[in-house]
């Protein structure tokens, strides 16, 4: 037999042989038994040794077709069999998402609201009522928006209380406080106007029973003539007594925050020792909640208020503490462990 009509029988074992395979490691197998060193494709060239230059140059085309043909079958083979082998991963793993009685039966269905979702409506609810509109804001702000137009220019001390997750480059980072919105709500609108911004806000916070990395705030401005102290602490007393449904004790002390002044920090007796002292409020009786002031006038400038004519109050409630006074939550971890033992309590549909 010559060798064109070797190389045609050669190729057709092959596509009888490659029809029945049907597993990655056959195919290999395949694969190196035809095209491999000591493979037939081989085994048939070795004997072009012995041929004339004229005979080479018919069977070396010859060859070289074969050797294009094995190769994308194989590579054809191979795609179709590694498409078969991803979809039986598939099926055997599928899980079942259709509602069955099983589902019901078994309550995996019954979920509720995050007790930390069931307090922002009720929040939202008691100042929609106020008059106030609930603004959304982005999670990834630039410096501008988080600092800057806040009065804390680069390099101002204060942006050290707030440890930052900055994205690459350092231009964009992930909002240390829902204070970011008061930039964009300003420019939005003209005063006089009133509005609460709640959301997740993210520091690279150690975590203990009262600090997380990633938590929600509530923030709040109204805008508008002759604002006073007084308006300030009035809506925030009127709003914690409709949040506790009864009248809570609060305390009013200086706190330093850039983008307002005065500024104050707004603590509330710790409920879930009665201010005693736990390791919630650290001891001392009285948990941090709900930060607040005056809106500076560089800030009311930033988001394009004639501070001349404009004056008003800005709030950064801490959220994730708040539902913890309110059901006496001992730690902070327990509100973002997803543990349904803990969950099932808040059940509300
Ligand atoms: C701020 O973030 C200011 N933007 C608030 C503000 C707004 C002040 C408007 C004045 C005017 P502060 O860093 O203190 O402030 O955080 C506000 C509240 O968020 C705290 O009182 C606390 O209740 C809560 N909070 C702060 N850090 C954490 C944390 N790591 N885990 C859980 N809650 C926190």
């Amino acid at each position: 037999m010559d060798i064109k009509s070797k190389l045609e029988e050669l190729q057709a074992k092959f596509e009888e042989a490659i029809k029945n395979v049907s597993t990655s490691a056959d195919l290999m197998n395949l694969k190196s038994s035809y095209l491999g060193k000591r493979g037939s494709l081989n085994d048939v060239l070795s004997k072009m040794k012995d041929m004339t230059p004229q005979e080479r140059q018919v069977v070396g085309p010859a060859a070289q077709k074969v050797k294009e043909f094995l190769n994308k079958e194989i590579t054809q083979t191979s795609s179709k069999i590694e498409r078969a082998e991803i979809e039986t991963k598939l099926a055997k793993n599928r899980i079942d998402f259709s509602y069955t009685d099983k589902v019901r039966h078994d309550r995996l269905t019954s979920g509720g609201l995050h007790p930390v979702t069931q307090v922002r409506r009720e929040i939202e609810d008691i100042f929609l009522s106020m008059g106030f509109e609930v603004l959304d804001g982005p999670h990834i702000e630039d410096e501008f928006h988080n600092f800057e137009a806040l009065n804390i220019p680069k390099n101002h001390p204060a942006r050290d209380m707030q440890d930052t997750f900055w994205l690459e480059g350092a231009k964009h980072l992930l909002r240390t406080h829902t204070s970011s919105v008061q930039v964009h709500g300003m420019k939005e609108r003209s005063a006089p106007f009133r509005f609460i911004a709640p959301g997740k806000v993210f520091r690279a916070e150690r975590t203990d029973a009262s600090h997380e990395m990633v938590f929600h705030q509530l923030e709040g401005m109204l805008v508008d003539k002759d604002v006073s102290i007084s308006n300030l602490i009035y809506f925030m007393k009127t709003v914690l007594k409709e949040i506790f449904k009864k009248d809570v004790e609060v305390r009013l002390r200086p706190g330093f925050f850039p983008f307002v002044e005065p500024g104050f920090e707004l603590d509330i007796r710790c409920l879930i020792c009665s201010g005693k002292g736990c390791s919630v409020c650290k001891k001392v009786g009285w948990v941090e909640l709900l930060p607040c002031g005056m809106i500076h006038p560089n800030v009311l400038k930033a988001g394009g208020i004639n501070p001349d004519e404009y004056n008003g109050f800005a709030f950064g409630l801490g959220l994730d503490r708040l539902v913890m006074m309110r059901y006496a939550i001992d730690d902070i971890r327990h509100i973002h462990g997803s543990d349904l033992r803990f969950l099932e309590q808040f059940k509300k549909y």
